[in-house]
């Protein structure tokens, strides 16, 4: 194989949205930064973000209800120390970006705050009516492009992490995709920002470049992950025959939408909350309904006015679907949105992993439980960057590693895709699925497959069916050394792991619904579940 051109960096930071960018602009005071990322540097799910951003700011409200809040979303599986620390640092966090340049929406003198889904006060701060992660990533990359310290890489494919023979991570095996040629970046500490997985479904808001790499990667270096089970679907997403499934905010409800069914009548009626009961309930809710015929959002209790300074973005891209958010009810469903489960990182975001961290959506610090409460994410993505940072400057970090020291690149070998099989033995071509382009095909199979069988409804049987078929394909699979070959090893491995997790909890709880096991059982379940390659099944530990 070709051998990689080496660099040398002092922190190496993967992925450019929120959590990447603000650990490499705050890690650059004190170090010399490269980020390397997959395609451009706003291609990221923050640049998506639209409701905004939860910090307890205004004079109504507090970190305490804030903790309260996110608690009950998280359906007893967060850890109450880290989201201590994401409720009381964040509005500070806030106030660093608002000093940076982020433009967030005023109304009068104060910032406006508006209100999302199971929270209890209004307190999600917004940016050009919906278009806040937008301007977050605006002001993120332009404070990197100026900042001499920082080293920005785009269009580089993380391969796999570089380890030494004990497994500490010295660095990445990255491809760049514009030379076509491979490239080695050595650190003194890695960052893995790379955020989710939302491609592994079939129907997701995220967007081309979330494929679930860096949590794979992680994975075959033998780092634990956490909470594999936990995939958030947004309950409103653009539905049509053909188009993307576009998100639309839950600040629309927060704002007085409502939805209702194919007869004009509100479903949520009966439910407490309404609207606004957090994410799982109200997707159920849709889902169920959605057996009957479709389902709508409404935006015109919001009032003309609103609509338009509040959504001019969504208006925007609705109006391209033939959509007139003012005039109709526009036809909605839920998609894969966000990952609670991740890296397994701590309240410095170091992972299981010597001298690797973990930041943002790849990350699972338990913030987030079993559900996340609405817009906490971009928070998480400052709080615990910050905090990385604080944490790297105070201890004595291993000195710039050589290429000579690189024992290991994950599980690559030769190439990662030589693990496909998640170690196991290989399957018959015969059991792949067939088409024209063998990739292009088990990609939208394995898109179907998740959605069906590890979506919002799970049964056992259906876990262990979709188990057995990845591990099939997986075996089978003969992937090149190609980047979307690649992201396919990715996503068939976490998608793997999410089943088995998802398998394995047997019980009802936040985002993870078993319509065999329908209630949440506490003393049994109460507990993060862990998989790692040195683990033959999931573990678990408590929160
Ligand atoms: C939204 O605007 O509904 C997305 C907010 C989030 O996912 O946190």
């Amino acid at each position: 194989a070709e051998s990689p051109e080496v660099f040398q960096t002092e922190v190496l930071v993967l992925g450019s949205g929120i959590a990447g960018l603000y650990t490499a602009i705050k890690a650059s005071d004190s170090f010399r930064v490269t980020v390397v990322t997959k395609k451009k540097i706003e291609d990221s799910n923050t640049e998506h973000a639209q409701g905004g951003i939860a910090a307890a700011m205004d004079d109504e409200d507090s970190p305490a209800f804030h903790y309260e809040d996110t608690l009950s979303a998280g359906a007893g599986l967060c850890d109450p120390e880290t989201v201590k620390i994401l409720v009381e640092e964040g509005p500070l966090r806030v106030e660093e970006l608002i000093a940076m340049g982020a433009q967030f929406d005023y109304e009068g003198a104060s910032l406006a705050f508006t209100r999302e889904g199971a929270h209890s006060r209004r307190r999600v701060l917004h940016a050009k009516g919906d278009a806040t992660g937008g301007e977050i990533e605006r002001t993120l990359v332009q404070a990197a492009r100026l900042c001499p310290r920082i080293q920005v890489r785009e269009n580089r494919f993380v391969v796999d992490l570089l380890q030494n023979r004990e497994g500490a991570v010295l660095g990445a095996l990255v491809f760049n995709t514009e030379k076509r040629r491979p490239e080695a970046y050595l650190a003194k500490v890695v960052v893995l920002a790379t955020g989710g997985v939302g491609q592994v479904f079939g129907h997701t808001t995220n967007p081309e470049v979330a494929t679930a790499d860096g949590m794979a990667a992680a994975w075959r270096a033998g780092a634990a992950l956490m909470d594999m089970e936990f995939l958030q679907f947004h309950p409103t997403a653009i539905h049509l025959a053909g188009a993307p499934r576009f998100l639309i905010s839950e600040a629309v409800r927060g704002e007085g939408g409502q939805l209702i069914n194919r007869d004009g009548k509100r479903f949520m009626d009966g439910i407490p909350g309404r609207e606004l009961a957090p994410r799982d309930v109200v997707t159920r809710a849709i889902w169920k309904e959605m057996s009957q015929g479709e389902v709508y959002l409404d935006f015109r209790p919001i009032g003309r006015d609103k609509i338009l300074r509040r959504f001019p973005s969504i208006r925007e891209t609705c109006r391209n679907y033939g959509l007139d958010v003012l005039e109709a009810p526009i036809p909605v469903a839920p998609a894969a949105h966000y990952m609670m489960g991740g890296v397994r990182a701590d309240k410095y975001g170091r992972t299981t992993l010597a001298n690797l961290y973990a930041s943002g959506e790849c990350a699972c610090n338990g913030v987030h439980g079993a559900t996340r409460l609405a817009s906490n994410s971009l928070l998480d993505g400052l709080v615990f960057g910050a905090r990385i940072v604080e944490r790297i400057k105070a201890e004595a970090l291993q000195p710039l590693p050589r290429w000579s020291e690189v024992e290991r690149t994950g599980a690559r070998g030769e190439a990662a895709a030589g693990e496909a099989g998640f170690g196991r033995t290989p399957a018959r071509r015969d059991d792949l699925p067939h088409g024209r382009a063998e990739e292009e095909s088990m990609r939208s199979a394995l898109q179907r497959l998740m959605w069906d069988k590890v979506g919002i409804q799970r049964r056992g049987g259906d876990l262990a069916d979709a188990v057995a078929t990845l591990e099939a394909w997986a075996g089978g699979f003969s992937p090149s050394a190609e980047e979307k070959d690649l992201e396919l090893v990715n996503m068939l491995t976490v998608g793997w792991l999410m089943a088995k997790s998802a398998l394995a909890r047997r019980e009802s709880r936040g985002a993870h619904y078993r319509a065999d096991y329908p209630q949440r059982s506490d003393p049994e379940w109460g507990k993060h579940s862990l998989v790692s390659r040195r683990d033959e099944g999931v573990r678990y530990v408590p929160t």
